[in-house]
This record gives structure tokens, C-alpha cells and sequence, in this order.
């Protein structure tokens, strides 16, 4: 209880209530509930370790395309094991050190004065007791075994934090890019179909301002993350368009099939799918940070962070009429990338 000066008299016009009384903790005043409560935080502590181990033993063992039923939902057991394991490894951490400092760890109540910003040396050899006296009243050094146990634990999560990293993948050297990301399944011949109904379209299928949401036929042929890595890089959006109100430019002449054109939905800013169509202006904007192409003039960007159009797909019609590839997109479809050369999407003269 700290003594009321003259001082302080000036400092608190309001008289200073001085500190409650302190009020035991059940474990200060019954030494069996201290060492439960230590039991507590150490096994918490030790099972951290556990738990960071089993998440690296699930990240190796647990194939990456295997599914668990849970109530009526379907996870990816990797995702869910993983989740688990480390989630709760961080959540034992956490709670183990609350329950430390809210059940062994001094509760003291003190009063501690303003002082000036800077300290004189004084204080400062004041503050180092301070601080000595303070990780003496945490106990660590009557209860070693829980400081161990909480470096112990903190340094093998360090393991869940690394070994994921391996899931980053090969460097993307030209060669691999021209296989994975700049490559799609649509190939000349393959039928557009409606990515709801599956069913292909015909050109008679659409109306002059409409849109459709589709996808290649061949899609379907795939599953698992062969089908969502396909579906995220090749769907599209076809739009039907009066011919006579469009640019085309000369080397596109022959990609469209009576003002039907085909575009990928896949933004060039950062990839968010695209279908918000204004069919007055023919200009297509992506919700996410309103990059807006124009489908009237090759996909243009006219306005947003957006830095190069939308890939074209060039479309014709088969024997019985229905809508088809004349081959792959010709440019990569996505987000750009530094290593992406941009100059290939327009032949000269085009622009
Ligand atoms: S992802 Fe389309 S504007 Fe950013």
C-alpha cells in the first residue's frame, strides 16, 4: 500500500482510493490445486509437440486426394488433419500459458507511479530487478519443467510452418509453364457447352445480347483437382453481339461465328471469373476490383488495374451446327505474369 504525499495530493484532486485488498487465488492458498494447475500446463505443453509431429506424419502419409465424410459434408482429409493437428497445437500453446499466468503466476496487486520518459540509471537498475523478480514470481525457476516444455514446444512448431512450404511446388521454367499454366484443354473441334446444363450449343441457342456461361465439353472427362485445376482455367463466356455494332480486327476475321464470340472468363488482373455483361455497351466487368473489357473490340481493357485483354477463343461451327474450338486459346488465359509476353496477343496492324 503506497503512502499519500503532498505530492499526490496535487497530481489526484480525486483522493486516491488506494487498492482493493487482494483476494487469494484457490491456488495460492491450496497447494494441491498449485500442482494440478502445473500438471495442467505441462501436459498441455507436451502434447504440442505431439500434435506438431502428427501434422508432419499426416502431411506425408495422407494422400492429398483422399475425402472423409463428416455429417453430410465431404473435406479433404489431408486439409482437415492438417488443420487439426496444427490448429490445436497453437490453441494448447495459447490456453497452456493463460492458465499458467492466470492460476502460478504472481497476482500481486501494485501501485506504480508516472515518471518522466526517460530513466535514470537508477531506474533502470530498478526495472532490471523488476524484471528479475518478475520471472522469479512466474516460478520458472522452482517449475523449470514448464519453461522447457514451453521452448520445447514453440521450436518444434516451428516443423508445421515448414514443411507445408513444400507444397509450393517446382520453379516454373518456360517448359513447365507451357504444360500447366499456359496450357487448357480446349482443342479445334472440341464442342462449347452450357457449364449448367452441359448441354452444347448450337449459334441458334443464342440471341443478340446474351451471355452464356460455358466450358469445353471435354471437361466432365476429369475429376478431383484435375477437374477444378481445368474448370479454373478454361471456362468461358460466350456472347452473342450484332456484327455490325463490333471491331474485329483482320487476323480475328474468321474466330466468330455471326457476332457469337468467345472469351475466356477468367480475369487478366487476378484472376477472379467474370460475367457481369452490359450488353448496351458490350463491356464485361469483373466484380472483384472492376477491371472492364471491352467484348465489342477483342476484349480491351477500358478501364481498371486490368493489364491486358481477355483471351480470345476462336469458334466455328461443326456439321450439325454446334458451336466448336477452331483450336487452343493462343495466348495464355490468367493473370499476367512477369515471364508473359503481351506483344503476342495482337498481330501488328490489329490495334
Ligand atoms: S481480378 Fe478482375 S479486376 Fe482484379
Amino acid at each position: 500500500m503506497s503512502v499519500e504525499t503532498s505530492k499526490d495530493v496535487e497530481r489526484f484532486p480525486i483522493p486516491n482510493p488506494g487498492l482493493e485488498e487482494h483476494v487469494e487465488r484457490f491456488t495460492d492458498v491450496d497447494k494441491a490445486a498449485g500442482d494440478r494447475a502445473y500438471h495442467q500446463i505441462v501436459m498441455m505443453l507436451a502434447s504440442v509437440p505431439v500434435l506438431a509431429i502428427a501434422f508432419v506424419v499426416v502431411y506425408f502419409a495422407v494422400p492429398k486426394e483422399t475425402y472423409l465424410s463428416v455429417f453430410a459434408d465431404r473435406y479433404n482429409a489431408q486439409n482437415l488433419l492438417l488443420g487439426l493437428t496444427g490448429g490445436l497445437a497453437v490453441l494448447l500453446i495459447g490456453v497452456a500459458v493463460i492458465h499458467w499466468a492466470r492460476t502460478l503466476m504472481s497476482d500481486e496487486e501494485m501501485v506504480e507511479d508516472r515518471h518522466f520518459a526517460a530513466s535514470p540509471d537508477a531506474d533502470r537498475e530498478e526495472i532490471a530487478a523488476d524484471l528479475a523478480w518478475g520471472i522469479e514470481q512466474t516460478g520458472i525457476a522452482r517449475r523449470g519443467m514448464i519453461g522447457k516444455a514451453l521452448a520445447g514446444a514453440l521450436g518444434v512448431l516451428a516443423l508445421p510452418a515448414l514443411v507445408p512450404l513444400a507444397d509450393l511446388g517446382p520453379w516454373p521454367t518456360a517448359e513447365l509453364r507451357k504444360e500447366t499454366i499456359e496450357k487448357t484443354i480446349w482443342a479445334p473441334g472440341m464442342r462449347l457447352v452450357n457449364d449448367v446444363t452441359y448441354q452444347p450449343l448450337k449459334a441458334s441457342d443464342l440471341e443478340v445480347g446474351q451471355l452464356v456461361n460455358a466450358q469445353p465439353e471435354k471437361l466432365h472427362d476429369l475429376h478431383g483437382t484435375a477437374f477444378q485445376v481445368e474448370k479454373s482455367k478454361s471456362s468461358i463466356i460466350i456472347v452473342r453481339m450484332d456484327p455490325n455494332t463490333i471491331k474485329i480486327p483482320e487476323s480475328r476475321k474468321d474466330w466468330h461465328v455471326g457476332g457469337i464470340l468467345c472469351y475466356s472468363k477468367i480475369c487478366t488482373h487476378v484472376g477472379c471469373p467474370i460475367s457481369l455483361w452490359e450488353q448496351q455497351t458490350h463491356h464485361l466487368l469483373c466484380p472483384c476490383h472492376q477491371s472492364t473489357f471491352d467484348l465489342g473490340n477483342s476484349g480491351l481493357v477500358v478501364f481498371g488495374p486490368a493489364a491486358r485483354a481477355l483471351p480470345q477463343l476462336a469458334i466455328t461451327t461443326d456439321a450439325e451446327g454446334y458451336l466448336i474450338a477452331k483450336g487452343p486459346f493462343t495466348v495464355p488465359v490468367g493473370p499476367s505474369y512477369f515471364e508473359r509476353d503481351s506483344s503476342l496477343d495482337f498481330k501488328e496492324g490489329d490495334q
